[in-house]
């Protein structure tokens, strides 16, 4: 483990034996817990960001003026997502969400990593639905119509090759997007109400990967703290939250976790 710097003296077996503690946890995770796995972060220096503009592919505006150039940029995505495997973060968060019943994943990523992270570690076995990780930003992997709102999980490529080849809803023949909040939109509701009670209700906060940077999703760290949850965050950098950390460990999180949750 490379040094980590907490502000009370912390340790790890002492955030451990806060985490085993816990009746009630909540996680939540950031671009930062797939960058091992070479999923691009968004802020970082490989970050996708640097090199492309949201306003001009990640808003309901650049959908409506250039479908073709967004859904290439998703397609993308899509592609480099595919290519890449979960990494011993996702897989420790899975079994911890599995092996707790009062565990709950809220999760800012759109790449489905934490998905196929659970479903190897549940193997044969069902998945219980607390289990699931709650996606406040939406899929890669699933399409939302844009005139009736079905939305369908989508795992073949996109064909973006022209605005006649995009696709289109099966039911009502709109146009089909990509199932991800962007900037300007409301998160679902679902999964904004179920992070902030599981937020509420948590002893425990721990916070992984993320910048802490966009609202509201950032708040359910503050939201826990608020309620009394100890704070643990992993990240090889500060952020806004670190102040807020009993624990602060400055270091991946494929490194951390593991050792934090129980390895395998
Ligand atoms: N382990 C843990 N944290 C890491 C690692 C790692 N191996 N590598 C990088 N990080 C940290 C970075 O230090 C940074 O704080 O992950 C964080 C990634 O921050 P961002 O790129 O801002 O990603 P995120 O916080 O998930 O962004 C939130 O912003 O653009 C929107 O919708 C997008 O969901 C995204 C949201």
């Amino acid at each position: 483990m490379s040094t980590h710097d907490e502000p009370e003296n912390g340790s790890l077996d002492r955030a451990r034996r806060s985490l085993r503690r816990a009746d009630r946890a909540v996680a939540l995770t950031g671009a930062g817990v797939s960058a091992a796995s070479g999923v691009p972060t968004f802020r970082g220096e490989e970050g996708l960001w640097r090199d492309y503009s949201p306003r001009e592919l990640a808003t309901p505006d650049a959908f409506a003026d250039d479908p073709v150039t967004v859904w290439q940029w998703y397609r993308w995505r899509r592609r480099k997502v595919a290519a890449c495997d979960p990494n011993e973060a996702h897989a420790a968060l899975a079994r911890w969400t599995l092996k707790e019943e009062g565990a709950r994943l809220v999760t800012q990523n759109v790449d489905d990593l934490h998905d196929r992270a659970l479903r190897t570690a549940a193997g044969e076995a069902p998945i219980p639905d607390h289990a699931r990780p709650v996606e406040l930003h939406g899929s890669l992997f699933r399409t939302l119509c844009t005139g009736c709102g079905r939305r369908r999980e989508r795992r073949e490529e996109i064909d973006a090759s022209s605005a006649g080849a995009l696709p289109r809803c099966g039911d009502c023949g709109e146009l089909l997007r990509p199932d991800v909040v962007w900037f300007g939109e409301s998160l679902p509701r679902e999964a904004l109400d179920t992070a902030m009670d599981a937020a509420r209700g948590a002893s425990v906060c721990l916070v992984a990967g993320t910048s802490a940077a966009v609202q509201p999703a950032a708040s359910v760290a503050s939201v826990a703290a608020d309620a009394g949850a100890l704070l643990i965050e992993v990240n090889p950098e500060r952020t806004p939250l670190t102040g807020r950390a009993a624990h602060a460990f400055r270091a991946g999180a494929e490194e951390v976790l593991p050792a934090l949750l129980g390895g395998g």
